[in-house]
Formats: structure tokens, sequence, C-alpha cells
């Protein structure tokens, strides 16, 4: 077991754990913020930089500083190692300019985009970056690419996370699509836009962390959070059969996997489960998927408790105004 320190919070974590997880393993405002990481990916992290955290002690035997910020993904902790995420100035400087760099080339199409609402770099922008722009070149743009009949892929949004081709690598059995080309001419292609046609191809939707793709069968039909998320199960053959369906009345609009806080999928759904059963009839509803209240798409939702408390209310205040009739109003003349 290591003893690392995370803005001055002593938290005790096994050998070899990355100083993300450490953080997350400790909860609260010092854990960095991820776009490439994926905890259920591996290789994943280490592309993007926004994790980026200081090392003021490098550990017990070695105490001295590193020389520059670290990408908390991809850095073991030592034991005895001491480690400023929100508690050093430098490192939320850093963040700002790497949010910064993401949008060089990103649109601010989020009134168009489906992905607004829940998407990562949307909140990283908010929290960590600057509201204008110092360049003024021309953005990368790129016709929209569909991607299988179910997929539409919009590379201006694309971050380069490589999230989708490592999910497509590792859960498919048949990956058709990676980065081509390098720097400012790099690209998700999938080889001469060759179809993905594989049973959990659906689960890239889900690991990208910004709406470069997107769900066909989703696209434009509703902003997320007019939509009502529920928890639902079926028994499926391929997959655990655990979702979210997002729902609008009786209609079944989108179906996900379940993610975490960290917005992490940790069981990966089969594309029968997540393109073929849009009707209620097909799943075993468990109840109101929880969101945070933070989120967007806790607009307009109540927790059960809170409804039941304004049913009791509403039939209380109909008891009274029984008792109480109002006046009519008397009729004025029109002016
Ligand atoms: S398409 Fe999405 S998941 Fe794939 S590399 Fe781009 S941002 Fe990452
Ligand atoms: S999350 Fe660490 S570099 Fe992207």
């Amino acid at each position: 077991m290591a003893k690392v320190t995370i803005d001055g919070t002593l938290i005790e974590v096994p050998d070899g754990t990355t100083i993300l997880n450490a953080a997350r393993q400790m909860g609260g405002p010092s854990v960095p913020p991820a776009m490439c990481y994926y905890s259920t990916l591996k290789e994943s992290g280490g592309k993007c930089r926004v994790c980026l955290v200081k090392v003021a002690q490098g550990s017990v035997k070695d105490p001295r500083p590193l020389p520059k910020l670290v990408a908390s993904c991809r850095t073991p902790v030592n034991d005895g190692m001491v480690v400023q995420s929100i508690s050093a100035p430098e490192v939320l400087e850093a963040r700002k300019s790497v949010v910064e760099f993401l949008l060089i080339n990103h649109p601010l199409d989020c009134p168009i985009c489906d992905q607004a609402g829940e998407c990562d770099l949307q909140n990283l922008a908010y929290n960590h970056g600057i509201s204008k722009t110092r360049y003024e070149e021309g953005r990368r743009t790129f016709e929209g690419i569909d991607i299988g009949d179910k997929i539409k892929l919009h590379m201006n949004r694309c971050i380069l996370c490589y999230r989708c081709v490592f999910t497509a690598n590792q859960i498919t059995d048949n990956r058709v699509h990676g980065v081509m080309s390098r720097g400012d001419h790099a690209e998700i292609s999938t080889y001469i836009e060759k179809a993905i046609d594989n049973d959990f191809s659906g689960n890239m939707i889900d690991v990208c962390p910004v709406g470069a793709l997107t769900d066909k069968t989703f696209r434009f039909k509703s902003r997320v959070w007019f939509t009502n998320p529920v928890d639902a199960h079926r028994t499926c053959p391929k997959c655990s059969g655990n979702v979210v369906l997002w729902t609008k009345g009786n209609d079944v609009l989108r179906v996900s996997a379940r993610t975490d806080r960290y917005n992490e999928v940790k069981e990966f759904i089969c594309n029968e489960c997540r393109f073929e059963h849009k009707n209620m009839q097909d799943w075993t509803i468990e109840g109101p998927r929880n969101i945070d209240r933070h989120s967007v798409i806790a607009q307009n939702h109540y927790p059960v408790t809170d409804l039941l408390k304004l049913k009791k209310e509403i039939e209380r205040q109909i008891e009274f105004e029984k008792g109480h009739p109002r006046p009519t109003p008397s009729p004025t003349l029109n002016p």
C-alpha cells in the first residue's frame, strides 16, 4: 500500500494505483477531470492532458518535486507522494489552457448538438474554461460520415481521445475504424467508411465524451433534459440487459448503457438492446434514474418523495378550497 496526500488529504491506496484513481477513491472536488481516460478500456488515457496535477513531493525515498505537471491518469502513486490538484493555481491555469486548446477546432454548436446537456467538454469548459478564444485561423471542417446505419460521426467535434478506437478494439471482434494521419490532419476514419456492424459497436456512442459519435435513431428527437430517464432491464442473451431508457410519455426515444458518477459505462450493452427495443413493453422498468441534481438533465425531474409531498399539498389545498370557496369575480366594464 502507498500513502499519498492529495490537496492536503491523506489516503492509502494499493501500489500501482494512478493518481487519478487515488483521487477518485477519495472523491470530492480534488478529483481531476478526464476526457480520454476510461477505467474499463485498457491503455486509455494520456491523450487529452486535462487531468494534469502537480507532484510537490515524489515519494518518501525521493522527496524532490516532479519538474513538470503530470497526467494523473497515467502516473502511478509512490509512498509518501504529495499531489496538488485544485490547490495549485498553476494546475488550474494549465487545465484552462488545455480546454482552450481542445476548443480550437471544436465548433460551438451546443444549441444543435445531441450531446448538449451530457457533454464532458461542455462541463469542462464551464468549470475550467474561458469564455473567449484567441484563435484566429479557420477551424477544421468535415462532412458528417455514416458509420454503419446507426451511428453518425461529426469529425469536427472530435477531440481525438481514442476512446472509440479502444472500444472498437477491445469490445467488438472486428475493428474497422481507427485514427488516420497525424497532427492537424488526424481524424477518425472507418477505413473507406466501412460499416461497423458488430454487436457492440453502439458502445462507441456512450464512450465518446463529446457529440462526435451520435445515435442516428435519437438524433434531433429531443433535448436530453426534456426526456425522463428510467432504469430498466430485459433478459438478453448477449449482454447484461441493464440499460437506461430515455422516455417522453410512453415513447422510448433512446436506449443507453448505465454510466457511473464519472460518466463511464461499467456494463457495455449490445446493439439489439440499444437500437431494436424501443417499446416500453420490451422492458422491466426499475424506476427513475438517479441524476445528479447539478446536471441540466435533472431539470424538472423530482424525486418520488417530492412528488408525494406535492400530491399531499395539492389534496390539502383542494380540501381547504372546498370549505372556503373563492368569491366569483364581479363583472368589470371593458375600458
Ligand atoms: S469520435 Fe469521440 S470517442 Fe472517438 S476519438 Fe473522437 S471524441 Fe474520442
Ligand atoms: S484523462 Fe489524463 S490525459 Fe486525458
